[in-house]
């Protein structure tokens, strides 16, 4: 009898420990989804700022430089954690359109914009309830910088549009740990999400 609930209080223990590591399951499925959203983006943009050359707006090809490296860190932050996890990603083949630089900019407001407002709040609270910390950090670098990146672009197509696209910038300053995108002239010495210096920036 007393070997028995000795059997049962193992058993108990065992199922409680087992409990306490159970993987986050959402955030797993939200880390896939990121890194595939990530990575379409920096192929995207690096599509896009071609086109932009071949049309001769070599200014907003530097933002979509610089935005396509952006979200190629975003996508390596986000891989790191799900491997942290112990989960792989599966391979998959990015999937985007090529149009004219105005669409292009377009195309690009309405995914970042998604992605601040609505993915990544929903990914975030996600990560927050399954305890997942690293990708809470990742999630909000990436969620930060694509806040960021919307204000670029929508200034982009408005001079576009007015026909004064070689105002813009032609130097950007990309924080090689969280992907935070800088314009020419209005750099922090330290990285504003991740407090990285300014000497370990990316030149684009
Ligand atoms: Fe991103
Ligand atoms: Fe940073």
């Amino acid at each position: 009898m007393k070997k028995n609930v000795f059997i049962l209080l193992a058993l108990g223990a065992m199922f409680a420990f087992v409990g306490c590591s159970q993987k986050p399951v959402k955030t797993i499925a939200n880390l896939k989804e990121g890194i595939k959203g990530e990575t379409t983006a920096s192929a995207k943009y690096a599509a896009f700022a071609q086109k932009a050359r071949e049309e001769g707006n070599d200014t907003i090809a530097k933002l979509f430089d610089a935005a396509s490296k952006a979200e190629s860190i975003h996508a390596a932050n986000h891989t790191k954690v799900l491997e942290k996890l112990g989960e792989k990603m599966e391979p998959f083949t990015p999937q985007f359109e090529v149009k004219t630089t105005a669409e292009n900019l377009q195309a690009a407001i309405d995914g970042e914009t998604y992605e601040e407002t609505t993915m990544y709040p929903g990914f975030l609270s996600d990560a927050e309830t399954e305890k997942a910390v690293d990708a809470v950090k990742s999630f909000t670098w990436a969620r930060d910088t694509e806040k960021k990146h919307a204000e670029f672009y929508k200034q982009a197509l408005a001079v576009l549009q007015a026909g004064n696209e070689s105002t813009l910038p032609f130097d950007y300053e990309v924080c090689p740990v969280c992907g935070n995108t800088y314009e020419a002239g209005s750099v922090d010495e330290k990285c504003a999400f991740c407090q990285t210096s300014r000497d370990q920036f990316v030149k684009i």
